[in-house]
């Protein structure tokens, strides 16, 4: 239909794709790479699937010309990639800069910006340096000075060019699954706190940086810092029940809240999630305020720390209370819902990945109702591919067609400001637990072929009329 051809949007809409390094650049000890915990998780063999692992991935360090033109083919008009903190500081401290690093980022940027295409950059994508989770990690408060530095390092290098950043992708995912679960590295599999200190030092480290950009670096560079949280739509199973409302809300408070609530709110966590956590800690004899952190006078304020609001969105569900059936004191248990699928909604290749592209919307109407209006880019949103590979993906290309529908349904109807789309991914790459095995990429990359070739999927080539339609339109 007329919204989804992409007619609609403004003149300056932020047409864009998304990869990450740890799942695209290989290289993984290359001209002075140091390694970061996802090395290390995969070569302890820690569970990913077929013990796969991404010391190779696309090679887009060494084929970074084959992104560029996959990214000129979709006319793009930005690309959200990461840095690996490693591959720049190999030790994770600015006191040994490793230039061939440098060097390959300088490229990467300088190639976009000839090309036209702007560039996004996030500075943390799941890849800690091992030598600073050898100091403790996200465990550990010291992390945020030294991520504080790596982004100030990154602002003066880079940022000349560089005027969209986010710190810290999904800090969600890195608590609950690298922190409590152990599907991601570290692999910690620790129950009671672990996963709010872990939350807490990257609201931190965030905020921090944010400050340090505010401070020395706006007035010149003249960009814009976020962070990228990820939630799911949350809706309650039956909605004239009221557990189910309230699981629903606590859902949201636990994802969402949790990192956007001390940003954009009140400078604290919810109070959902605080007098949760509480009930369940009391019920086990503990106090809740020790599992919880407060914020400290000592850092710099959480409060105000986005220029925009930055949303990976993926899937819905519907949520009812109770059944999480852990005995320990958990995050899982202190959450306490039971989330299921609604029969209605299709299922793409992985479980947890049902599309419902109208749970964006309400999402978004959400975001601008709760947290104050904010510009959003969404940061990701994208649909997996299992099995047999098919190049027609006609399914995914129904998928975007849609999502882009109720994108432009959010911003026309809602008022929600939105400023930017990306789609995750620009090519198949290593999908963390799942390795190979899952693809969300535009470009099918072939992994058995020594030259890694990349090639347009059906999807990619509707993404790209959608994008054209979009700029000749406006
Ligand atoms: C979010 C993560 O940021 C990204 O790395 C991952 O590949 C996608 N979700 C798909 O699971």
């Amino acid at each position: 239909d007329f919204q989804s051809e992409g007619n609609m949007f403004p003149r300056d809409f932020v047409w864009g794709a998304a990869t990450s390094a740890y799942q695209i650049e290989g290289g993984w000890q290359a001209d002075g790479k140091g390694a970061s915990i996802w090395d290390t998780f995969c070569h302890e063999k820690s569970g990913v699937f077929e013990n796969q692992n991404g010391d190779v991935a696309c090679n887009s360090y060494e084929l970074w010309n084959k992104d560029l033109e996959c990214i000129q083919q979709l006319g793009l008009t930005h690309y959200r990639l990461s840095f690996s903190w490693s591959r720049l500081l190999p030790d994770g401290t600015p006191k040994n800069v490793n230039q061939r690093g440098v060097q390959y980022y300088n490229r990467v940027i300088n190639d976009l910006l000839a090309c036209k295409v702007s560039v996004m950059v996030t500075l943390y994508h799941f890849d800690l340096p091992q030598a600073i989770q050898n100091l403790g990690g996200w465990k550990s408060p010291g992390v945020a000075a030294l991520f504080n530095d790596y982004a100030k390092f990154c602002f003066e290098t880079f940022g000349d060019r560089v005027k969209l950043w986010i710190t810290i992708n999904e800090p969600h995912t890195c608590a609950k699954l690298g922190h409590e679960v152990g599907l991601h590295a570290p692999g910690l599999k620790e129950k009671g706190t672990a996963a709010y200190m872990v939350g807490h030092n990257m609201l931190r480290a965030h905020a921090m940086a944010w400050h340090s950009y505010n401070s020395v670096y706006r007035a010149t560079q003249k960009g814009e810092v976020s962070l990228a949280l990820n939630s799911d739509w949350f809706e309650p199973l039956d909605p004239s029940c009221h557990e189910d409302v309230t699981s629903a809300e606590r859902d949201l408070a636990f994802t969402l809240g949790w990192f956007a609530w001390p940003i954009f709110v009140t400078g604290d966590y919810p109070d959902i999630m605080r007098s949760a956590i509480e009930t369940q800690s009391k019920m086990m004899g503990y106090s809740g305020d020790m599992r919880l952190p407060r914020f400290s006078k000592d850092d710099p304020p959480v409060l105000g720390t986005a220029d925009f609001f930055a949303l990976n969105y993926y899937t819905s569900r519907k949520v009812t209370s109770g059944g999480c059936g852990d005995q320990m004191l958990s995050m899982k248990r202190d959450l306490n819902v039971e989330e299921v699928l609604d029969p209605s909604w299709p299922v793409c290749g992985v479980s947890w990945l049902a599309v419902v592209p109208c749970g964006l919307r309400k999402l978004l109407k959400y975001i601008k109702d709760v947290f104050n209006n904010p510009k959003v880019y969404i940061t990701e949103n994208g649909f997996a591919q299992v099995g047999p590979v098919q190049i027609e993906d006609v399914d995914r290309c129904e998928f975007y067609k849609s999502t882009i529908s109720e994108v432009a349904k959010a911003m026309e109807e809602d008022g929600v400001n939105v400023c930017g789309y990306f789609a995750w991914s620009l090519m198949d790459n290593f999908e963390w637990a799942d390795g190979f095995s899952v693809r969300f990429g535009l470009f099918h990359v072939d992994f058995s072929d020594a030259e890694l070739s990349r090639t347009i999927y059906q999807s990619g080539q509707e993404y790209a009329k959608i994008i054209a339609k979009s700029k000749s339109a406006s």
